[in-house]
């Protein structure tokens, strides 16, 4: 019989603009690890429902969706990273009919990511509270809505020079509070998850932050 190869599973959720995606990628690469993230599903629906005729039903919506949209590359990532989509991303993630088609599709691909990686590592809100809840390591992002704001709007004015702080501050307002107050799958803190306050930390210390914490659970990954 072939021996079944243990592949762990690193979960890092989180508010918007804390970091994760840095994070995430980092350390998948370093590591070897299958990169999954998770926004980009419901930021994807965001898109389509922007354009769709079938806004008043969901499920007819959602089944509009062609099962190929969901093989996303780094090229169509690229138009799904701006404000109205990201806005309409949030209010969708509200709707449990929404939430439960993104999970199927995570799900798929949690169990059928390439053979080459040494294992997997998602981000987003709900990824060790509700995607694997047994996840193997898992963390918890935090930093002060100012800070993330200030960190998110140095990113924007690189693209483009007319980004207002206070409108990237507002967006941030309400997408925490859309996160964190939804019935369904809201943004909270696992039991055992690894809580990191990145508040006055910046992205490379909580890099090695995480690395250490993984390789002290993991150290054949040295
Ligand atoms: O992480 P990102 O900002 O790309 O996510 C886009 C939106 O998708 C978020 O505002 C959040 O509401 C939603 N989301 C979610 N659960 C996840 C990941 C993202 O509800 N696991």
């Amino acid at each position: 019989m072939k021996k079944k190869i243990f592949r762990p599973i690193i979960t890092i959720d989180g508010p918007a603009a804390s970091g994760k995606g840095t994070i995430a990628k980092s350390v998948s690469k370093d590591f070897n690890l299958f990169y999954l993230e998770t926004g980009i599903f419901y930021r994807l629906i965001g898109k389509f429902y922007l354009v769709s005729s079938n806004k008043r039903n969901i499920k007819k919506f959602l089944n509009s969706i062609r099962k190929e949209s969901f093989l996303i590359t780094k090229n169509d990532k690229q138009e799904l990273y701006n404000e109205d989509v990201a806005e309409k991303a949030s209010f969708l993630a509200k709707s449990k009919e929404v939430r439960s088609f993104v999970l199927t599709k995570q799900l798929e691909m949690l169990m059928h990511y390439p053979k080459e990686f040494n294992g997997v590592i998602l981000e987003g809100r709900d990824c060790g509270t509700v995607i694997v809840p047994n996840a193997d390591i898992k963390f918890f992002l935090t930093a002060n809505l100012e800070i993330r704001a200030k960190r998110r709007h140095q990113q924007l004015i690189v693209k483009d020079k007319k980004i207002i702080y206070d409108d990237v501050l507002m967006d941030l307002k309400v997408r925490d509070y859309n996160d964190t107050t939804r019935k369904n799958s809201p943004l909270v803190k696992a039991k055992d998850a690894i809580e990191i306050d990145c508040s006055s930390k910046d992205i490379k210390e909580t890099i090695i932050i995480v690395k250490k914490f993984i390789l002290s659970k993991l150290p054949y990954f040295k």
